[in-house]
């Protein structure tokens, strides 16, 4: 038997697309982002070098997966800190004239420190005095010189150009801040705040357990190549994800996708639902479930079929329904698990249209133009 090899193969470990790759390294790359701030690490030491009792608000900036990742932790945030947080894209901040002082703590969000928009808001916010924070995945890049506080996200070299475990490793890093923000600002006790952080520190093995099992997605993928639009929703944190879910989709298989707020579906979206139009729904928070039960069966009613992903689904599986668990975990971390199955979801589905996932049309890893 011969055996084929290439170096491309190689680099791929195994994998038939580096964005795999990437998804199967999340467990690594979020128990080194969990360990740069808990163990002692740097990322640590210049959290708690931060004063935060002097900002009267926080504005949270950046393009694409790292402003989804923004929307993510402004509900953490706001939970936790009871800080006011305005999430912009960086390309509307730098043109809005932002009210923003030097009480504001300006967080931008970036996988390169190289998204021309994102150091253009950068640049804008210390004009004005604001304190800057960064959360950069690639060292020494500009953001990360820049800004006056710099936190760097232990994913590793990230190749596909759509986003996963650089995305993955922003949230948990954001989590941890919200938490030690909200310490430092007198919202936790010891306790509640060792807890925070133990669920937290959950999330490697919790993903770890996900990937070892993903036939039911991939399976599941194989059956929706053919949809020209998918919509997915969700209620509060949920939709935050919603919002990355279809940004995942849209990039690899070019499928038209939408995500809604559960609540907003009736005043637009839902004239769009027919027979067999795909609703990705989101449920992790669940004191709303029923809230968002029965937007999936106002959809079911109209023709819709549903993928519905969540940790407190009491609904039964059908023809027009399939469902995936995920584990149960604080709704303000789950967005990390059930990006998870988003992504697997986006990936099969690319995948079986035999598509170029790792660099789709017209996208680029980073964009460094305007
Ligand atoms: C491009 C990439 C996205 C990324 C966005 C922001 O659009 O394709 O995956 O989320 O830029 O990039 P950044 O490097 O600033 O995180």
């Amino acid at each position: 038997e011969i055996i084929t090899w290439s170096v491309d193969s190689a680099e791929k470990g195994g994998y038939e697309h580096f964005m795999l790759k990437e998804i199967m390294e999340q467990p690594r790359a979020i128990r080194d982002t969990i360990q740069s701030v808990l163990a002692n690490g740097d990322n640590g030491k210049v959290i708690e070098s931060l004063d935060v009792t002097r900002f009267s608000k926080f504005v949270i900036t950046g393009c694409g997966s790292a402003y989804n990742a923004g929307v993510v932790a402004k509900y953490v945030f706001e939970k936790l800190c009871r800080v006011p947080v305005e999430v912009e894209l960086a390309s509307e901040f730098r043109y809005k004239d932002p009210i923003i002082d030097n009480n504001t703590l300006v967080i931008l969000i970036s996988q390169s420190g190289e998204t021309a928009d994102t150091i253009a808001a950068m640049r804008e916010a210390k004009r004005r005095g604001a304190v800057t924070l960064s959360i950069v995945n690639v060292m020494g890049s500009t953001i990360a010189k820049e800004t006056d506080y710099t936190l760097y996200t232990m994913a590793g070299p990230e190749i596909a150009v759509a986003t996963t475990k650089a995305f993955s490793a922003q949230l948990v890093m954001l989590y941890l801040l919200a938490v030690t923000f909200a310490r430092k600002l007198g919202k936790l006790s010891d306790e509640e705040e060792r807890k925070l952080f133990s669920e937290i520190a959950s999330l490697p093995d919790k993903v770890s357990e996900m990937l070892k099992n993903v036939d039911t997605i991939q399976k599941y993928a194989t059956t929706c190549v053919g949809y020209k639009s998918i919509f997915f929703i969700g209620r509060n944190i949920d939709y935050a994800i919603a919002l990355e879910g279809s940004l995942k989709l849209k990039e690899i298989s070019y499928i038209h996708s939408e995500a809604y707020a559960g609540g907003e579906l009736k005043h637009g979206t839902i004239s769009l639902i027919e027979d067999n139009t795909l609703v990705v729904a989101i449920s992790c928070c669940e004191r709303l479930y029923e809230k968002i039960y029965s937007n999936v069966e106002q959809v079911i009613s109209r023709g819709a079929k549903v993928l519905f992903i969540g940790n407190c689904i009491k609904a039964l599986p059908g023809e027009k329904l399939e469902i995936v668990n995920i584990p149960v975990i604080n709704e303000l971390f789950s967005p990390s698990l059930s990006v998870i199955i988003l992504q697997l979801f986006s990936y099969y589905v690319a995948a079986n249209k035999g598509l170029d996932i790792d660099k789709p049309r017209n996208l680029a890893k980073s964009v460094t133009v305007e």
